[in-house]
């Protein structure tokens, strides 16, 4: 296991120890960061499969904590051609939709159910847009848990039906995910739940940042000049810095790739940071993208630090580009991806054509749920579909829709 040093403070850098009730800074409140005794690790440290793998830098005592359903390993997509076409040095995507519940979030779910169950709790829950806690009702069921779980009660129905199926304990919330963050803390604190809740539990991010020892590796450590992450409370794009930044201070690169944060413009409260004064100020989120949309995001000042220390930048894009995307991505890659991952893919398309993303530059693109997830999204928006008679004549006639 990676020895646990402290739980660092990202405001006023306070240490404190990583004790079962820990969360946040008891002096400022802010969201920690957890800090390691430098482990020995090299390029080659990294034996077995899923996250497990990378134990010696992980929070967890054994890989055995971890729940039995496989994590991690996900395929990275080399696309030359799209790289080309876009007039950039490289793509590639990292589809984590093919993960167990279909999400990013199941590798932070996976390492925060480790820890509850190396911590003795029994009972766990979260606040989420859907993926987080559909993550934790999945991998939880697999490890005998039923999270309590808040999101908002207009959460697309893929995700409350996968939460329903796996056996969550699930309270839809009549507010949204800002209010259900709210009441998950005090829930939790009224009755003794571990909280895995984005941003206030610490380990989220040690989860999440697997995926930059998963690119490294599958790169063969060549780095990439770009990680294009979409964002919303800021949790993956700060634990996409962490794994990189973990990876560099052992001693395993040495230097790091620049960030590129994507969100949507009806939900823009890091990009508005970003390129402001570097203050998170809340927002009226309101996108398609229902996994990224967010008020006052929940890891906000970590994020922001994260992408202006990489040298990196933050773009919106419409609600209408994020689609767009949606559809490039499935018809050009064949990977469907749910709004909030194809927002990567539209701040991509920009950032290229902008000249953001330079000529001989390489990057990398997290696609972070799968589409099946809220098909709403998509057949609210179709044409009139032809329907044919089950005859070649009727055929013959609809044909024409497609021509
Ligand atoms: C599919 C997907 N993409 C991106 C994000 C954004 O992650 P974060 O909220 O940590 O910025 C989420 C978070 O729920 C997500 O589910
Ligand atoms: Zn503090």
């Amino acid at each position: 296991m990676g020895i646990i040093r402290s739980l660092k403070c990202i405001a006023c850098g306070i240490e404190t120890e990583p004790l079962p009730s820990a969360y946040v800074c008891p002096a400022c409140g802010a969201n920690c960061e957890v800090a390691y005794e430098n482990p020995k690790v090299t390029r080659h440290s990294f034996g077995g499969k899923g996250i497990g793998r990378y134990l010696s830098l992980l929070p967890i005592e054994s890989r055995d904590s971890l729940p039995p359903l496989p994590v991690g390993d996900t395929p990275l997509h080399r696309r030359d051609d799209i790289a080309r076409e876009l007039g950039i040095g490289g793509v590639w995507f990292k589809d984590d939709g093919r993960l167990p519940s279909s999400s990013f979030k199941d590798r932070a779910s996976a390492l925060v159910l480790a820890r509850a169950i190396e911590f003795g709790f029994t009972e766990i829950c979260t606040a989420s847009t859907g993926n987080a806690a559909a993550a934790s009702a999945c991998l939880g069921a697999s490890a005998g848990f039923h999270p309590w779980i808040f999101v908002p009660r207009s959460a697309p129905k893929g995700k409350i039906a996968q939460l329903v199926t796996f056996g969550a304990r699930l309270f839809l919330v009549d507010g949204n995910y800002d209010s259900a963050c709210d009441i998950s803390l005090e829930a939790s604190k009224r009755f003794g739940w571990y909280n895995r809740s984005t941003g206030y539990n610490p380990y989220t991010r040690e989860g999440k940042k697997t995926v930059s020892f998963e690119i490294l590796e599958e790169m063969d450590w060549n780095l990439p000049d770009w990680v294009v992450v979409p964002v919303g409370d800021g949790n993956i794009i700060s634990g996409t810095a962490k794994g990189f930044r973990d990876a560099m201070q052992f001693g395993l690169i040495d230097k790091l790739p620049k960030l590129l944060a994507a969100q949507s413009e009806r939900s823009s409260a890091i990009s508005d940071a970003v390129n402001g004064d570097g203050i998170i100020r809340p927002v009226k989120a309101s996108t398609i993208a229902d996994s990224i949309s967010v008020d006052l995001p929940r890891d906000g000042a970590a994020a922001v630090k994260a992408i202006r220390e990489s040298n990196g930048r933050a773009l919106t894009v419409s609600d209408e580009a994020i689609l767009e995307a949606q559809a490039f991505l499935a018809r050009r890659a064949g990977i469907f991806a749910e709004p909030a991952a194809a927002c990567g893919v539209a701040a991509l398309l920009k950032a290229a054509k902008e000249g953001i993303i330079a000529p001989d530059e390489k990057a990398v693109v997290l696609i972070t749920g799968n589409g099946l997830k809220d098909v709403e999204a998509v057949t609210r928006r179709l044409p009139e579909l032809p329907i044919v008679e089950p005859e070649i004549s009727s055929v013959e006639k609809a044909i024409k829709f497609y021509r």
